[in-house]
């Protein structure tokens, strides 16, 4: 049977920010990530969106590096606040104070980057974070990052674990695996404890 959550909102959000329970945010880009970016062509000037991005230190980096189409969307304003705070020249327009599953699905993305996004939902919107990934995503597209492969127990709020195998239904009908293995360069506390994922859209 299905567990019934009170709503994750807006406000149910800002109110973490608020008061500090904050635990997801490691205060820098996780070292996965920082790997993955680091390989990438800034020549290309790939669209890319991170969604739940929080305090967005994936955005500040792809930003350093000198890319220029990052979105970051998140319900919550102080989160968008801080990067703009940390970033001036980060572009205003560019801060999408938005629900994920609202957003326009044109222009399409080159990439979406996970990262403590999916553990933060509802796990009954699983399937439809996966279906929604693929249509903001061109063909051929990347939804990239890390998902917690780690149980946390009866938790009656986020974060919400599971396993690969759960994880593998939602994608499979819209994604080409290409990566979908335990991440070798997670942050110590989460060493072991998390997927590192790179998958194509069909
Ligand atoms: C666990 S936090 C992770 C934040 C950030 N990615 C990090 O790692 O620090 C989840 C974030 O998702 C945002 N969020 C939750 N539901 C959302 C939705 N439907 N659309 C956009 N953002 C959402 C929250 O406001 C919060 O900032």
């Amino acid at each position: 049977m299905e567990t019934l959550f009170p709503a994750f909102d807006a406000a149910y959000w800002q109110g973490r920010y608020a008061t500090g329970r904050d635990g997801w945010d490691a205060h820098r880009i996780t070292p996965p990530l920082h790997a993955y970016f680091d390989q990438l062509d800034v020549a290309q000037q790939p669209r890319i969106l991170i969604p739940g991005a929080g305090r967005a230190y994936e955005a500040e980096y792809l930003h350093q590096l000198g890319f220029r189409h990052v979105f970051v969307a998140d319900l919550a304003p102080e989160p968008l606040q801080a990067l703009a705070a940390r970033v001036p020249d980060f572009p205003a327009d560019h801060l999408l104070l938005a629900d994920f599953f609202a957003l326009p699905n044109a222009p399409l993305y080159d990439m979406i980057v996970e990262q403590t996004f999916f553990c933060a939902l509802n796990p009954a919107l699983r399937p439809a974070y996966a279906q929604n990934c693929a249509a903001l995503l061109r063909p051929g597209g990347t939804l990239m990052g890390l998902l917690f492969d780690t149980d946390f127990g009866p938790v009656q709020e986020p974060p919400f674990g599971g396993t690969k195998e759960e994880y593998r239904q939602y994608f499979a009908p819209y994604f080409d695996f290409r990566h979908f293995e335990t991440a070798t360069n997670s942050l110590a506390p989460r060493q072991g404890r998390e997927l590192f994922i790179c998958l194509k859209k069909k």
